[in-house]
């Protein structure tokens, strides 16, 4: 891989096919068409990771900027994985989220990821989920 990775904080080179074949080659389902484009157009902060002109990884977080920050969508195409990108663009996110609680959702295979960088399983918390806005 090209050690130069690029990382970029805006959404405007950013187009939808790209984003989707990041999310279908790591295998977050459910992030397709327009619709992802538009989450990371509407998300607070943004951090894209760029070898050259290709996209290979995404991240966005929502902040109300005082308490509370999420993050979602953190991906890095396969064959760029343990290079410390996705380390790289969760830091940038947080030095972003100048917040008292961040929270995300880890599939178990990322779990190991998000401890490294001081996430720990958080109690109390519940979501409401319908499929059919996916
Ligand atoms: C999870 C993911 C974003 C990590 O990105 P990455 O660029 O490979 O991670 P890094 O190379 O920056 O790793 C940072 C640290 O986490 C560790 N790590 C990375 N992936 C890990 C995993 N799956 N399990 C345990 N530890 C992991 C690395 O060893 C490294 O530790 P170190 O700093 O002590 O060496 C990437 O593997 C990915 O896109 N996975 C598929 C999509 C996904 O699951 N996203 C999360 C949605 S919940």
């Amino acid at each position: 891989m090209n050690a130069d990775v690029d990382y970029r904080f805006t959404c405007e080179s950013v187009r939808a096919p790209e984003l989707e074949e990041l999310y279908r080659a790591t295998n977050l389902g459910g992030r397709a068409g327009e619709k992802i484009r538009r989450a990371f157009l509407k998300s607070s902060v943004v951090c894209f990771a760029y070898d050259g002109t290709r996209l290979i990884g995404a991240s966005r977080a929502l902040t109300d900027g005082e308490y509370h920050g999420l993050i979602y969508d953190v991906a890095v195409l396969p064959e760029y994985q343990r290079h410390g990108i996705g380390r790289r663009m969760m830091d940038e996110l947080l030095a972003r989220l100048p917040v008292w609680r961040v929270m995300l959702v880890a599939d178990r295979d990322a779990q190991g990821f998000y401890r490294s960088l001081g996430f720990q399983n958080y109690p109390d918390v519940m979501a409401r989920l319908n499929s059919e806005r996916l």
